[in-house]
């Protein structure tokens, strides 16, 4: 039997150092772009919700490192899964994660999972039952695909802004987070991940969002001040735009709802309606220092950032979705260094 090692669930479970070699292995399959370090080898890649930029680059990554994916979509090309235990499984689940889990890693090296919160209650998404049941389950390790984090991200962004700002050492550099404005409201992760990442790599780091309605679950805020301690650089909350996007190094932008009003959507939609002058515009960017500014994409255009700010020198974002490769083939590669 195949043993479970090590997932990469959160770069918060692994130390800097390991972080860094992912990075400069990374940095290193973007001048490479092929390898042999997954021959043989094989990842099922589990989407419980859409992607574009995720699921082609994980394909891709597989396949130019020698090995194979499979794309599964539970509940509409393969069997809807139960999470919970104890369930009298008389509704639409066919099966359980006890069982799907365990399978697939009879038959893969790895498994990845996309699987975004329900939005309904939170004290329930911020367990992260789907990834935390593949992770109890396989035998093998779990990437996540984005769940109420957003690792593979991360990893992205930091290598993108190592190169723009021409150093591996972020220590120190302004870093704004900023909250946008988008007519949904959106999942915290990558919001969650950024924060995390951003004070994982020392960075000034401010979280600017119109009010505490809009700060982060406290699991990150405390993993942000934790970062903060073993790695320098600071950590603030800032409802001031002009103040915060004064002499940034980095504008990272994320629309995300309020936790306070979270299954409550109606009654948030009023309050976020208020702040659409969050959006990432010219006069903004000109208050920073460098004019960088990225995002995760996918973007809305003239909601969360305007066309000018997408269109600019110092937009990375394209440079950060093309790292999700490149990243991602950096963290099979550990991982199925893991299994020899
Ligand atoms: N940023 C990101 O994860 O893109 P997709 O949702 O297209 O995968």
């Amino acid at each position: 039997m195949k043993t479970a090692t090590k997932h990469f669930l959160n770069t918060q479970d692994w130390s800097r150092s390991e972080l860094d070699a992912m990075l400069r292995d990374a940095a290193a399959f973007k001048r490479l772009r092929t390898g042999q370090q997954l021959a043989g080898r094989s990842i099922a890649l589990l989407f419980f919700n859409p992607s574009m930029r995720t699921r082609t680059s994980f394909e891709l990554g597989a396949h130019q490192l020698g090995g194979k994916a499979i794309v599964l979509q539970p509940g509409k090309d393969a069997w809807p899964i139960e999470f919970d235990f104890g369930t009298v499984m008389d509704g639409e689940a066919e099966e359980h994660i006890a069982e799907v889990a365990r399978v697939l890693s009879r038959y893969v090296d790895m498994i990845g999972v996309r699987a975004f919160p329900k939005f309904v209650d939170w004290s329930l998404d911020r367990q992260d039952r789907v990834l935390e049941g593949f992770a109890k389950y396989s035998e093998v390790p779990v990437i996540n695909m984005e769940t109420i984090t957003h690792p593979c991200q991360e990893m992205a962004h930091v290598l993108a802004m190592q190169e723009r700002l021409g150093t591996q050492d972020l220590t120190g550099r302004k870093y704004v987070l900023t909250w946008t404005y988008h007519p949904k409201a959106l999942n915290t992760a990558v919001a969650n991940s950024a924060l995390t990442i951003a004070t994982r790599m020392g960075m000034d780091v401010t979280l600017l969002c119109p009010t505490e309605d809009y700060l982060l679950d406290e699991r990150y805020l405390d993993w942000a001040k934790q970062n903060v301690k073993e790695n320098g650089g600071s950590f603030s909350v800032s409802h001031d735009i002009k103040a915060a996007y004064k002499d940034a190094d980095v504008v990272y932008a994320k629309s995300w709802g309020a936790l306070p009003y979270f299954g409550n959507w109606e009654q948030e939609k009023p309050i976020r309606e208020q702040y659409k002058h969050f959006i990432v515009d010219e006069e903004k960017m000109a208050l920073t220092r460098s004019g960088l500014f990225s995002h995760c994409l996918p973007l809305r255009r003239n909601v969360k950032a305007t066309d000018a700010v997408m269109d600019s020198d110092g937009c990375f974002a394209i440079d950060e979705a093309e790292n999700r490769l490149h990243v991602q083939k950096a963290i099979m590669a550990r991982l199925a260094r893991e299994l020899d």
